[in-house]
C-alpha cells in the first residue's frame, strides 16, 4: 500500500469534559460506524484525557505531544455539544493550541444538544473558526437535536440508527473525497 491509498487517518475529537457528559454515548456510536469502512483509522482524541494549559503554551510538552497527534491526522470530525448557542470554551482552547496543523485538510462535524437546533449553532461556529485555520468544513453534518430523545428505553444510542447512519454516511463520504483530494494535491504542491 502506497502513501497514497493507505487509510485516512481520522482524529475524532471529543469536545465535551464535563462530568456525566453524553459525549461517551454519541462518540461510541460513532466509531462504531467508522469500523464499518475501511477506508479510515480512527484516532479518538478525548480532550478529557488530553489535558491543554489556558494559557497556550505552545512549548508545553502536553502542547507538543497533542499538536503532534493533531499534525499526523488527514482529517478531522468534532463531536461537539452545543453549549450557549456555541461549541465549549474546551473545544477553542483545543483548536486554538494549533495552526498549521490543521490546513488544507477537512473537518467534519457531530453535534448534539438539548434543543431543537441540535448543536447545529455551535457547528456553524466551528465553521468560521476552522476556515480561519484553512481547514475544509464539508457539507453534511450529523446532529442530534433534542439529544435525549435520541435514546432509547434501554438507553441505547441513536434510536433512529438507519437514519444517523445515512446521515454519518453523507458526511465521511465528502470528508474521504477531500482528504484524498487534498492529499494527492499537496504531494503535486505546497499549500499557500
Ligand atoms: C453550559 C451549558 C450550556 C448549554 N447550552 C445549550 C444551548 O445553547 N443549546 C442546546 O441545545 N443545549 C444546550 N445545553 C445542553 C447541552 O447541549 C447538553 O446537555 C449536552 O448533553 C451537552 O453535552 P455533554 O453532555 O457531552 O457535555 C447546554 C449545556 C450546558 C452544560
Amino acid at each position: 500500500m502506497g502513501a497514497s491509498d493507505r487509510p485516512i487517518r481520522l482524529a475524532v475529537i471529543v469536545g465535551s469534559v464535563r462530568r456525566e457528559r453524553l459525549a461517551p454515548h454519541v462518540v461510541s456510536w460513532f466509531t462504531g460506524r467508522l469500523a464499518q469502512r475501511d477506508d479510515m483509522a480512527a484516532d479518538v482524541v478525548d480532550l478529557l484525557d488530553t489535558p491543554l494549559p489556558g494559557s497556550l503554551d505552545g512549548d508545553a510538552p502536553e502542547v507538543a505531544a497533542y499538536r503532534r497527534r493533531i499534525g499526523a491526522a488527514d482529517a478531522y470530525v468534532l463531536v461537539v455539544p452545543e453549549y450557549n448557542r456555541s461549541f465549549p470554551g474546551v473545544l477553542k482552547t483545543a483548536i486554538d493550541c494549533c495552526t498549521v496543523e490543521w490546513q488544507a485538510k477537512p473537518v467534519g462535524f457531530v453535534s448534539y444538544g438539548l434543543s431543537r437546533a441540535g448543536g447545529l449553532r455551535a457547528v456553524e461556529h466551528l465553521r468560521q473558526v476552522m476556515a480561519e485555520l484553512h481547514a475544509v468544513g464539508v457539507r453534511d453534518s450529523v446532529c442530534f437535536p433534542g439529544v435525549l430523545d435520541h435514546f432509547d428505553d434501554d438507553g441505547g444510542f441513536p434510536r433512529d440508527e438507519a437514519g444517523a447512519a445515512l446521515a454519518a454516511k453523507a458526511m465521511l463520504d465528502q470528508l474521504a473525497w477531500w482528504a484524498l483530494s487534498l492529499r494527492e494535491a499537496k504531494a503535486r504542491r505546497q499549500y499557500v
